[in-house]
């Protein structure tokens, strides 16, 4: 069966930079322990033109372009992203119309920091199988609006930013290039150490004023926890990936990892014995975009020239399910 391929990365992000200096002024924090802590210096934040699916069009037309394609060769879209524009309908269908590209299907993902990942495996097979010619993956995320900028949610509030990136998945004209394999994996039993608890749709009524004065209704990480099971789940789906292929790590020309935090990410290198210039950090511009942080860190390889042909890429993921995952690709 073939494989599948990316043939055009894009991104966007909102204008608007926020510093850890403009968190300080809300709440008690400090650029020192966010820059210890995470690595981050700035993130982007939604302004009021911005929309979740129109920052994830901005992105799919600068995919679109480097492959040498337009909408109307788009013929699957996958979306991944925490939420969509609105409660439901997904925001798949929201960028489809953006497209204007009517009929074609659009499939929402909502597996978190994961969801690019979850969203190539699924087009890797729609393309093996020959069903679909030209899938347009999306990652997009707007965390900006969901997060309690009191000193109460500081440890979560400094770590997330806004941002989409895409990818065109078609063919590739050579078996052994493109994507090689993909992993996936979840465990529910830790859904609530990095979740959202309500609105809940079991909460009857679902909505009450008394629900905004909990803490229910923001983002909430049992950090430490998070941490942990990151820094071992990342190598090991990396590993798996370059088992399967045959490969191993010193094979490896580039890692984009998940920017969960730049600790996570330097710990992940150690383990799998690489240097830091071959996995990828850009979390000190943008912080964690969940879904969109995989796609605008490989747009940002492509815009920086470092992807070459037959370079081995290996693309992981870890977030809230937890779920986690990997795809290796040869360039
Ligand atoms: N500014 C200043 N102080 C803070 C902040 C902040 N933003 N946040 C927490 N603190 C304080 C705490 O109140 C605590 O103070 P205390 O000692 O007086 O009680 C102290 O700093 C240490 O807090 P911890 O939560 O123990 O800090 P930790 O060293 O664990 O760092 C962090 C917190 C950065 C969240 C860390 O646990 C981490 O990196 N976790 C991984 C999770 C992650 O990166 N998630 C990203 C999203 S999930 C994903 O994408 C995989």
């Amino acid at each position: 069966m073939r494989n599948s391929k990316i043939a055009g990365v894009g991104h966007y992000v909102p204008e608007r930079v926020v510093t850890n200096q403009d968190l300080e002024k809300m709440m008690d924090t400090s650029d020192e322990w966010i820059v210890e802590r995470t690595g981050i210096h700035t993130r982007h934040w939604i302004t009021e033109n911005d929309t979740l699916s129109g920052m994830a069009h901005k992105a799919s037309n600068k995919a679109l372009e480097r492959a040498g394609k337009s909408a109307e060769d788009i013929d699957f879209i996958v979306f991944a992203a925490l939420d969509g524009d609105h409660q439901f309908p997904g925001g798949g269908c929201f960028l489809q119309e953006k497209m204007g590209i009517p009929g074609v299907p659009a499939l929402d993902i909502r597996n978190a920091c994961s969801g690019f990942i979850y969203g190539l495996s699924v087009a890797d097979q729609f393309i093996k199988t020959g069903k679909y010619q030209n899938i347009l993956l999306v990652g997009a995320e707007v965390q900006s609006t969901s997060l309690d900028l009191s000193t109460e949610g500081r440890d979560v509030s400094v770590i997330f930013g806004d941002g989409a990136g895409a990818a065109l998945i078609t063919p590739a004209e050579d078996e052994n290039k493109g994507v090689l394999t993909t992993h996936i994996y979840a465990d529910g039993r830790f859904g609530d150490k990095l979740w959202v608890d309500a609105p809940s749709v079991n909460d009857q009524p679902r909505l009450t004023k008394e629900l905004l004065d909990t803490r229910r209704i923001y983002p909430y990480m049992e950090g430490r926890f998070v941490f942990k099971h990151a820094v071992t789940r990342f190598p090991e789906v990396i590993n798996e990936a370059l088992e399967v292929a045959g490969l191993k790590a010193e094979d490896l020309d580039l890692v984009i990892p998940h920017q969960a935090n730049k600790r996570i990410t330097e710990a992940v290198a150690h383990k799998l014995g690489m240097g830091l210039d071959k996995v990828y950090s850009n979390i000190e511009k943008y912080g964690n975009t969940t879904a969109a942080s995989i796609p605008i860190a490989l747009s940002e390889v492509f815009e920086e020239g470092k992807l070459k042909e037959n370079d081995l890429v290996c693309l992981a993921s870890f977030g809230a399910g937890f779920t986690w995952g990997s795809a290796l690709i040869r360039w």
